[in-house]
C-alpha cells in the first residue's frame, strides 16, 4: 500500500454529514478506499469496503433490509455492521464460511457528521467542537463537495494570513497586503495548534449582509485552529458581537483529490442574518479559494519541495513540522 496513505491511515476522517445517509447506503471514497456506510435497523452506523466478498459488486448499490444488514445487489449476500455476512441465500442451510465475511470498519456518529477511521487504533480522537455542542449556536449547513487538490493546501489555505488582499478581492476588500501582528504567537495544542490574528476590512455589500454591522469599515477578530491531521476552525468575531465560526474538514480521497466538509455555528438570528446570504457570501469566497488551489500541483505530499516559505507563513510551516511528529509511523 502507499506509504503516505497508510501514515493517514490512524485517523478519524468525517466522511458526509450524517444528514445523508437515509434509507440507502452511500459510497465514499477515503485514502484511496471505495467504502460503503450504511444505517442499520437499530440506526448504528456500518462501514465496510465496497466491494463484495463473493464476486466484488459494489455493495453501495444494494439496499438495506428491514433487519438492518446490508444486501448485496448482485446475488443478494447479507452483510452486518459488523461485516459478518448473515445471509448466504445460494446455500441457506450451509454455515457460512469465514472468508464470505467482510471487515468493518470504526465508524462514528458526531458533530452531525459521519465518521470513518480506517486504523485499529486511531492516533487522535473525534476532534472535540464545543461550539457544536453547547446549544447556544444555530448550525448552518454549509459545503460537501469534491476539489481537486490536495486536502493539505486547504488546510493550509486556511491558515494563511496573507492570501486575502490578493485572492479576495471584490468579496472582501481587505486593508493592506502586509498582515496585523499576531497576537500572542502560534500555541502548539495536544492536536494541532492556534494563533489569533485580527483581518481589517472595508465593507462590501456581501459581508455586510452577513455581518449586519453598518459600518464602513471592520476590525474582524479571527481565531484559528488546526486539528490535525486535515481540519481547521476559524472563529470569528466582529464589532457588534456577532460571532461565526467555521469548521472546514479536508479529507483525503485519493493522491489528486479532497472531500470538502465546512459548516457553519452563529451566536445570531435567522431574522437577523438569513442562512442564504451567509451561504452566498461564503461561497464566492471559497470559490476564490478553490481557484487557486485546484491550480497547485495536486499531489497528496504535506511537504512540497522547492517552496520558500517567508515570516508571514509561520502557521504553515509550524503545521508542516508538526504534521511529522503526527504522521510519524511508530508513535
Ligand atoms: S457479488 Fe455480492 S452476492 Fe455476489
Ligand atoms: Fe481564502
Amino acid at each position: 500500500m502507499d506509504p503516505l496513505l497508510q501514515r493517514l491511515e490512524p485517523f478519524w476522517y468525517p466522511v458526509l454529514p450524517l444528514e445523508q445517509l437515509g434509507a440507502e447506503p452511500a459510497a465514499v471514497t477515503l485514502l484511496g478506499r471505495a467504502l460503503v456506510v450504511w444505517r442499520g435497523a437499530d440506526g448504528q452506523l456500518g462501514a465496510l469496503d465496497d466491494r463484495c466478498r463473493h464476486r466484488s459488486a459494489a455493495l453501495s448499490g444494494g439496499h438495506i433490509g428491514s433487519e438492518g444488514h446490508l444486501h448485496c445487489p448482485y446475488h443478494g449476500w447479507a452483510f452486518a455492521i459488523d461485516g459478518r455476512c448473515r445471509l448466504l441465500p445460494q446455500q441457506p442451510d450451509q454455515p457460512i464460511p469465514e472468508r464470505c465475511h467482510s471487515k468493518a470498519y470504526r465508524i462514528q456518529a458526531r458533530h452531525g457528521l459521519v465518521w470513518v477511521c480506517l486504523a485499529e487504533e486511531p492516533r487522535l480522537p473525534i476532534p472535540a467542537l464545543p461550539l457544536a455542542e453547547d446549544g447556544l449556536h444555530r448550525r448552518i449547513q454549509g459545503f460537501h463537495e469534491t476539489w481537486q487538490c490536495s486536502p493539505f493546501r486547504v488546510i493550509e489555505n486556511g491558515l494563511d494570513n496573507i492570501h486575502h488582499y490578493f485572492v479576495h478581492r471584490g468579496v472582501l476588500d481587505v486593508l493592506s497586503p502586509v498582515p496585523d501582528p499576531m497576537e500572542g504567537g502560534i500555541s502548539v495544542t495536544a492536536d494541532g495548534l492556534k494563533f489569533s490574528i485580527p483581518l481589517r476590512v472595508n465593507t462590501t455589500a456581501a459581508l455586510e449582509a452577513t455581518v449586519a454591522d453598518g459600518s464602513a469599515s471592520l476590525r474582524v477578530e479571527r481565531h484559528v485552529r488546526w486539528l490535525a491531521p486535515l481540519g481547521l476552525t476559524l472563529e470569528l468575531t466582529w464589532p457588534n458581537d456577532r460571532r461565526q465560526y467555521i469548521v472546514l474538514f479536508a479529507v483525503p480521497r485519493d493522491h489528486q483529490s479532497c472531500t470538502i466538509l465546512r459548516f457553519y455555528l452563529r451566536n445570531d438570528r435567522e431574522q437577523e442574518v438569513s442562512a442564504a446570504s451567509v451561504i452566498a457570501f461564503e461561497r464566492a469566497l471559497i470559490d476564490q479559494d478553490r481557484r487557486i488551489l485546484e491550480a497547485m500541483p495536486a499531489g497528496l505530499d504535506p511537504w512540497p519541495p522547492g517552496e520558500h516559505l517567508i515570516e508571514a507563513d509561520q502557521p504553515i510551516a509550524r503545521m508542516r513540522q508538526l504534521l511529522q511528529k503526527f504522521l510519524a509511523t511508530s508513535s
